[in-house]
């Protein structure tokens, strides 16, 4: 069993074409160059070769669905390692269609599993925050490894339902896998239905920026290289079986105070954006406490307190206004589709 290395060790990552996924592909690609790397992607509308152009000649790239039990076969049986992305990962869309989350989050993990199983390998599977409900505004507490599940969304249900699927094939079958519970993440190569890079390419667009409801909701916010540093590090040193929370300590901005410093950031009055209508079942607060994986593994983000979030919101808005051809086909349809719900 290879648990980590350096030296050409396989792995195989789900949802590469996606946000995270992808950035992952990169950040592996700059910082662990000797990886060989094979990426499976179904390209649902939220997956993106040209997230991967300016490394499809490093990597081998597969279109294919994790739900495919002959493909998925095929692929854990040639790689060392897989690190499992692939999801359908927006709330917005599971409470207008859930059956994909359940096929995709559910499905598609148990299809991974099968196959860690038969070929022994070592798996890291990524979940989110989401699985644990969320807290009141005024509640101290934050998430831990040890929080109780408690999921209010289609999304998140199914997330969990993953996550309990792979401790499940740990206990049972002693499978060599780890997870991680991360909070919100931003970054480049975001899809415009989410929050941050919904609002840049407003103002990009001439489009006044929505915000849900009141906008007194908290999400902990955490870069993507921050996520896919701590990723690497439960691979080196994460102990089997066990769970880590990821988290940059960012729960003290609101949705509210982060549109506006987007306003801000982009040359807008403060008070540039909309309210429109709020989720149903509107999570409130996130707030994640990273302590196990800072003090038993080492993890520092980099991207944490105000600067750090005002650096890499800079950076983001940076991104979306140099890189428009990556969004700006979609812009409307996306923006058509949230017309029609008020949002
Ligand atoms: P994303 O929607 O941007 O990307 C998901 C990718 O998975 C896409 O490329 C899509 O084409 C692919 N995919 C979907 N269904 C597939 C299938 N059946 N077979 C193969 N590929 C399929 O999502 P993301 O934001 O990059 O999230 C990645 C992972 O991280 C998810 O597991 C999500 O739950 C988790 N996560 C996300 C966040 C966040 O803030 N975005 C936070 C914590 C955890
Ligand atoms: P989102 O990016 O969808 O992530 P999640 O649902 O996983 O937290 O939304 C982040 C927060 O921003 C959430 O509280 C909903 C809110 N929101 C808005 O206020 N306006 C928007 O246009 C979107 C997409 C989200």
């Amino acid at each position: 069993m290879v648990l980590y290395t350096n030296s050409m060790t396989k792995m195989l990552i789900t949802g590469g074409a996606g946000f995270i996924g992808g950035n992952f592909v990169h950040y592996t690609r700059k910082h662990y160059p000797n990886y060989q790397l094979t990426v499976i992607d179904k390209l649902t509308y939220a997956g993106n070769t040209r997230t991967l152009e300016p490394v499809m000649d490093k990597i081998e790239f597969v279109q294919g669905d994790i739900c495919d039990r002959e493909l998925i076969d095929k692929l854990v049986s040639e790689t060392d390692i897989v690190v499992h992305f692939a999801a359908e990962s927006h709330n917005d869309n599971s409470l207008r269609n859930p059956w994909p989350f359940v096929e995709t989050n559910i499905i598609g993990t148990y299809t991974i599993l099968e196959a860690v199983r038969k070929y022994n390998k070592r798996l890291h599977h990524i979940s989110t925050d989401e699985v644990f409900g969320d807290l009141e505004l005024d509640d101290p507490n934050r998430f831990t490894e040890t929080t109780s599940y408690n999921p209010s969304s289609p999304y998140s249900s199914t997330k969990a339902g993953s996550d309990h699927l792979v401790r499940a094939w740990v206990r049972s079958f002693g499978i060599q896998a780890t997870i991680s519970n991360c909070s919100n993440n931003y970054g480049p190569y975001q899809h415009i239905e989410k929050f941050i890079p919904r609002q840049i390419t407003n103002i990009l667009s001439d489009i006044k920026p929505k915000l849900y409801g009141t906008g007194e909701q908290v999400r902990d916010w955490i870069h993507v290289d921050d996520h896919n540093s701590a990723v690497h590090l439960i691979l080196e040193k994460g102990v089997i079986g066990d769970t880590y929370i990821i988290g940059a300590d960012n729960d003290h901005v609101n949705n509210k105070q982060v549109i506006e410093m987007i306003c801000e950031l982009m040359g807008k009055g403060k008070d540039f954006y909309e309210h429109v209508n709020d989720r149903p079942g509107h999570d409130m607060r996130y707030a994640m406490n990273s302590s196990k994986l800072r003090n038993e593994l080492g993890w520092q983000p980099q991207y944490t307190d105000n600067d750090g979030m005002k650096n890499g919101l800079l950076a983001t808005i940076d991104w979306y206004t140099n890189n428009r051809d990556w969004w700006q086909a979609e812009k409307m349809a996306v923006e058509k589709k949230y017309a029609e719900q008020g949002q």
